[in-house]
């Protein structure tokens, strides 16, 4: 079958996950899932199909990432729909919706806020978990945001959706209040970034990962003025690179937040921060 040529190619261009990914594109394209692929094996495949799956072959051999092409990624067992100024959902952002459910569980009504949402993972996964939540989506970027509303609608929780275009907390009301605030920002120092790996580097939108020279521009900016935005009681809630927990501790602190927890993915990395404006009693 079409599939075991593309897988050939693959592997003759040294693609280490060669058969992977072309049954991967083969499923995509001839819209089976993999039992079908084997059953049936000896069918002959529709001209549009076979074109499909060279397309993606074609991209593939120049490197772009399986993920970008089939334009689709899990998190938090939902599957968002990707474009070209979306990040690619990380696993270890579920720990941000891990420890939200955590904060938003015992409240009734509780109402979020994420800043810089890109394909909008974080409300989106926490508002599939509680159907009383609601939540505000911040992003820069206009396409980022068409990505958050079309993924919000796909999962059932677009009433609760609410998509706004601009830099942080610019485009919210000023007496907007909420109970918990999550953001996962550019994180990423600028001269880093050309030493990343090409899939990241050349395919992940230079906005979601560009934290500034020193990495810490956004944590500034979100510290300076998230306290005006939290319900007394709030929390700020923010993904965070893996050395980066002392120096966005100190941020949040000279901000005027009291009590800082840093919490740790599944790999022992600090991960996360969780920051209240009043110290625990
Ligand atoms: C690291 S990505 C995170 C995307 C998504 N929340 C996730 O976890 O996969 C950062 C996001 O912040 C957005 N962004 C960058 N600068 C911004 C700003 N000044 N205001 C609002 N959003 C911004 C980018 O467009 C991008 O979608």
């Amino acid at each position: 079958m079409a599939w075991r040529g593309v897988r050939d190619l693959f592997r003759r261009a040294g693609i280490d996950t060669a058969e992977l990914d072309a049954r991967l594109f083969a499923e995509a394209a001839f819209g089976m899932d993999r039992l079908e692929l084997v059953n049936r094996e000896r069918e002959t495949v529709p001209t549009d199909q076979l074109k499909l799956l060279e397309g993606y072959a074609a991209r593939r051999l120049k490197g772009e990432p399986v993920v970008r092409i089939l334009g689709e990624k899990e998190f938090w067992g939902l599957s968002f729909k990707l474009n070209a100024a979306t990040l690619v959902p990380r696993p270890e952002t579920e720990l941000v919706v891990e420890r939200g459910l955590e904060i938003i569980g015992p409240l009734d009504g509780a109402r979020i806020l994420d800043l810089g949402t890109g394909t909008g993972c974080i409300p989106i996964a926490l508002l599939t978990e509680y159907s009383d939540v609601t939540a505000v989506a911040v992003d820069l970027s206009p396409e980022a945001l068409e990505m958050a509303r079309f993924n919000a609608n796909r999962h059932g929780v677009g009433d609760r959706f609410e998509t706004l275009k601009g830099s942080w907390f610019d485009p919210l009301e000023p007496g907007a209040r909420f109970d918990l605030i999550t953001s996962n920002p550019p994180y990423i120092e600028t001269a880093v970034i050309a030493t990343l790996m090409p899939e990241v580097r050349e395919h992940d939108p230079r906005l979601a990962l560009d934290g500034g020279p020193d990495g810490l521009e956004a944590y500034r900016a979100i510290a300076a003025e998230a306290g005006l935005f939290l319900k007394p009681e709030g929390v700020l809630l923010l993904e965070i690179g893996s050395a980066q927990a002392s120096t966005v501790s100190d941020i949040l602190v000279g901000a005027g937040f009291q009590d800082v927890e840093v919490a740790k993915d599944l790999a022992g990395l600090d991960r996360v921060i969780l920051a209240r404006l009043t110290a625990a009693s």
